[in-house]
């Protein structure tokens, strides 16, 4: 069977987005959502929306799957994108407050790709937004903060809510040091020992887990 994948307009409006994703692991992200999401029929739920560009692919199906996709972030930027850092881009600081805010381009790329219908931003820190949290979801993709604080606090604050035969999917998780940050290796191993999650598939720094257990 062939995975399923986002629309042409979708896909082209991934492209073109700022971001970090590569195309490759955009799609196996989308396939995993749009499955978790016509067979649970829950919401699929972002940590990490930057500039909106995975966010699109969730929107695109959550929409094929008459499903919201919600979206976490304070839009404040992580570590490594602040000025100075690597992943800087002066062009998302706000000048009357000089701090970064990636809210109005992830909202300008939502608005142009028609999919602002299938999404609910959350604004926030993303362990505050998982207090409040209480719906069971099909899919939890986290791709926020990169430090061992941010990267454990979105899965201590997420993967509890991710529904039974649900989806947790992991961004660069990299294995070997010398190919990237290890925080998000370390949610993934700690995933897989909890007994809660079985790894489904392997696409590059992307990672697909099942919850085929309790154990959280
Ligand atoms: C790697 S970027 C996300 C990239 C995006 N998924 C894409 O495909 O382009 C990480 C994002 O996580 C956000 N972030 C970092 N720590 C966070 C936290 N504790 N709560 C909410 N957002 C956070 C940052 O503001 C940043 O926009």
């Amino acid at each position: 069977m062939t995975a399923a994948a986002p629309t042409p307009d979708t896909l082209a409006a991934f492209e073109a987005a700022k971001g970090f994703m590569p195309v490759g692991e955009g799609l196996a992200l989308y396939a995993a959502a749009a499955e978790a999401a016509q067979r649970l029929r829950l919401p699929v739920l972002e940590v990490g929306t930057y500039c909106g560009r995975s966010t699109l692919l969730l929107a695109d199906a959550a929409r094929a799957a008459g499903v919201t996709a919600v979206t976490v972030d304070h839009h404040r930027g992580s570590e490594e994108q602040q000025p100075g850092w690597e992943y800087h881009d002066p062009t998302v600081v706000d000048p009357e407050v000089g701090v970064m805010d990636t809210l109005p381009t992830f909202r300008r790329t939502l608005r142009r790709a028609g999919l602002e219908e299938h999404v609910v931003a959350i604004v926030g820190r993303s362990p505050r937004a998982a207090r409040l949290w209480g719906t069971p979801l099909a899919l939890v993709f986290i791709d926020g903060g990169h430090t061992d604080e941010h990267a454990t606090g979105d899965y201590e604050g997420w993967a509890p809510h991710v529904a039974p035969e649900g989806l947790l999917v992991i961004h660069d998780v990299f294995p070997d040091p010398a190919d990237g940050g290890q925080a998000p290796y370390r949610v993934h191993q700690r995933a897989l020992a909890s007994g809660a999650f079985t790894e489904v598939s392997v696409t590059d720094s992307l990672r697909v887990l099942r919850r085929t257990g309790p154990g959280l």
